[in-house]
């Protein structure tokens, strides 16, 4: 009886601590966030166990068991063509719409997120939705299919997606897809949002493309690494999808494997001595409204004393982390649409470049979810279907059909 009991007890402690999660009452759909959570608890924690045995690093599982399961084939269908091919050597998948086939289309090339590690345009619920932004805008979609950690690290990743999209912002290339070279936009989620801003930024300087963008579109970035003790990844850090170990994670994952970043991170200490006047462009107590400071006090990050920021610099070049430019730099930059999430430990990221973008004179619209986590716009397949992940993605095809 009382092993029984004991048993009983142990299994719901264990079941209330898979399902526990810290997401707020008010939250929307929130048992159903609570049950996906506890999907990705799971298969992150096999994940670890994998690695400690030494089956598989932890990222190659992760991608094996979500994007890998999640393959869709490029079908087209009674209103797109879909084929995958590619672009300066690099696999992209295309959307062509079918409707009015002799009018100028406009265009879209899109970045997937999943932490440079993970995630294909080829999974569900990026194919939906390029599917159905090519659908509802006529317009061509790029999605890019860029190499990925841990196999590869920065800056693989950002070329990649900068020579898809300066493969495809040449006028005899935009002329075979019968696209209008003022209406071509790059737009990504979470980690793709961080190579989109990363890559509109360094084609204001790159005088072989002529074709300018006219729109960025930045759903939940990644956009700094150089502080990750911001409020919000105080408050979230240990909110469903993205708890702040698995960005710390994903950030390090970006540049090494070798533990010794990832460890200076999680301390917040891994920016070297030298670098101290670049925390002035992630100083959040500047750049962040007074509703999102609300109970912070800001203070300096330190600095480590191990080798680790000097031997991994790509944490401070601005293709990995686009906050870390001057103004002068941001200026020219077309209009940007930027999402951010409440729940998230990247949403002072966004809010952080919306301040920065405003100072320097680019047009900028923000668009803030108060009641949800980060990766919801990727949570549109059923059963997960997150309400505001529909609301994020309606929102902002309907933006970009008035706007690009
Ligand atoms: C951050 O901003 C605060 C308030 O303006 C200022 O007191 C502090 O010196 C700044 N720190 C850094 C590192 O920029």
């Amino acid at each position: 009886m009382g092993i029984k009991f004991l048993g009983l007890l142990m299994a719901s402690v264990l079941i209330a601590y898979y399902f526990y999660s810290p997401i707020p009452e008010n939250a929307e759909d929130r048992w159903k966030v609570m049950l996906i959570n506890t999907l990705y608890r799971t298969v992150g924690h096999v994940a670890t166990i994998a690695e400690k045995l030494g089956f598989a690093h932890h990222m190659d599982f992760l991608k094996m068991m979500i994007s890998n399961t999640d393959y869709t084939p490029p079908l087209s269908d009674e209103k797109v063509i879909v084929e995958d091919t590619k672009f300066n050597d690099v696999p992209v998948r295309l959307y062509i719409p079918k409707g009015k086939p002799d009018s100028l289309k406009r265009a879209v090339i899109y970045i997937h997120g999943g932490g440079w590690c993970i995630g294909a345009p080829s999974m569900k619920s990026y194919d939906l939705l390029s599917r159905r932004t090519s659908e509802q805008l006529n317009a061509v979609v790029v999605s890019v299919d860029y190499r990925l950690a841990p196999k590869y690290h920065f800056p693989v990743q950002f070329e990649d997606s900068y020579a898809v999209v300066k493969y495809f912002l040449q006028r005899k290339v935009l002329e075979r897809y019968n696209v209008e070279p003022s209406r071509v936009c790059v737009s990504g989620d979470s980690a793709g949002g961080n190579l989109a801003a990363a890559v509109a930024q360094q084609l204001l300087h790159d005088p072989e493309v002529k074709v300018k963008l006219k729109i960025q579109v930045l759903i939940y970035p990644a956009l700094q690494t150089l502080d990750l003790n911001l409020p919000s990844y105080k408050e979230n850090a240990d909110m469903p999808i993205l708890p702040k170990s698995l960005m710390v994670r994903f950030w390090s994952e970006y540049f090494t494997t070798e533990t010794s970043l990832k460890e200076a991170m999680e301390t917040n200490q891994h920016v070297p001595a030298e670098s101290s006047d670049l925390f002035k462009f992630v100083n959040w107590s500047n750049w962040l409204p007074e509703r999102f400071k609300r109970g912070h006090i800001y203070t300096t990050p330190s600095h480590g004393s191990s080798k680790v920021g000097q031997k991994y610099p790509g944490f401070l070049d601005p293709r990995a982390a686009p906050l870390l430019v001057d103004d002068v730099k941001l200026r020219g930059l077309p209009l940007t649409y930027i999402v951010t999430c409440q729940y998230d430990v990247l949403r002072d990221d966004g809010i952080m470049y919306v301040s920065r973008l405003k100072k320097a004179g680019v047009p900028v619209i923000h668009e803030h979810a108060e009641d949800t986590v980060h990766g919801a716009m990727a949570l549109t397949v059923s059963p997960f279907t997150l309400t505001a992940g529909q609301r994020i993605e309606n929102n902002y095809i309907e933006w970009l059909n008035e706007n690009l």
